[in-house]
């Protein structure tokens, strides 16, 4: 297998159909090595993964860890809290003191877009972008593209042409529907993304997307999935809607919508959710159409594919310097 074109992996923008297609392959081999009984395998065995997040996280850091694990690398963690940050260090140096401890890898979450960009600069590990501000989650979106692949039993490289995937919420603040956006386009899918406007930014046309600022025209039969995000409170200076229960009116993914949308429709949300304000209870916890708890699972693997494909460009670049 040929290694990865990239050294880090930044984000989906400029990422080569090439090396989707790898990451996404090579996930559906760690797969099946998180389904048996003694899920791990000696590839990392002797490196060490540095996980940095500087903002929280459930189902990314606990999956990252969980992926470093299971592939035997050793990890350090690191969350900004409890850390030094809080008496005034800087990103850089925090960065410097982490590298003076060579990470092989190193795993970023910041509330700054563009965060990881700057460690790739200070730092001589592999960086993976972990979540940048409004900017970019790309293990997520690869991690949203696998489980559309597996549901809907397409290898990467038949991609998701012919599918059609509908964005529903705060797609300008949201760094999931942006990765999103560019992922599934370059898979093939049909994207139409839906939001107030206060939540849809201009010029979406250079992501080959369709939008629309009325969710009850972006869903109906021909729609294949349906991926919901939350409005991303923590992002805004000022309100953006009048309250949680206008917003759930035009926007929430009601039993009466998804009762539009055909059975074998795949109900997505990359987490956390708020209930009732973007999904219904019964919607999100659908038995048969809701994959918001495959989208976690699936994280593993798809993590464990990025850090071992990154090792392993690691190990040809050095080897060829
Ligand atoms: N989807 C996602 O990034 O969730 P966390 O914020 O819990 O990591």
């Amino acid at each position: 297998m040929s290694a990865l074109a990239v050294d880090h992996l930044l984000g989906i923008d400029g990422m080569k159909l090439d090396d989707a297609e790898r990451i996404l392959e090579t996930a559906r081999s760690f797969d099946e090595v998180n389904a048996r009984a003694l899920k791990k395998v000696p590839a990392l065995r002797g490196r060490t993964v540095a996980m940095l997040f500087f903002e929280n996280s459930t189902r990314t850091r606990l999956s990252f860890e969980l992926a470093a694990k299971r592939l035997s690398a050793d990890t350090l963690n690191f969350s900004s809290s409890g850390s030094s940050v809080s008496k005034g260090e800087t990103l850089r140096d925090t960065a410097r003191n982490i590298e003076a401890m060579k990470p092989d890898l190193v795993v970023v979450r910041h509330q700054s877009s563009g965060a990881p960009w700057l460690l790739a600069n200070a730092m001589s590990g592999a960086i993976v972008n972990a979540g940048d501000g409004q900017h970019e989650h790309p293990t997520q979106a690869l991690l949203d593209a696998y489980t559309l692949l597996q549901r809907f039993g397409r290898t990467p490289q038949e991609g998701l042409k012919g599918k059609v995937v509908v964005i529903v919420g705060d797609i300008a603040r949201s760094r999931v529907a942006r990765s999103n956006m560019l992922l599934l386009t370059l898979l093939g899918a049909e994207v139409r993304v839906a939001a107030p406007k206060t939540m849809l930014p201009a010029a979406l046309e250079q992501y080959g997307v369709s939008t629309s600022h009325r969710f009850d025209d972006v869903i109906g039969e021909d729609v294949d999935a349906v991926m919901m995000l939350r409005i991303q409170k923590e992002r805004l200076s000022a309100p953006v809607m009048a309250s949680e229960a206008d917003y759930a009116v035009g926007w929430c993914l009601s039993r009466q919508r998804a009762a539009r949308l055909r059975d074998d429709c795949l109900i997505m949300h990359p987490g956390p959710i708020n209930r009732g304000v973007e999904i219904d209870h019964d919607v999100a916890d659908d038995p048969a159409r809701s994959v918001i708890l495959e989208q976690t699972k699936n994280g593993v693997a798809v993590r464990m594919a990025v850090l071992y494909l990154l090792a392993v460009k690691r190990a040809v670049t050095t080897e060829e310097a």
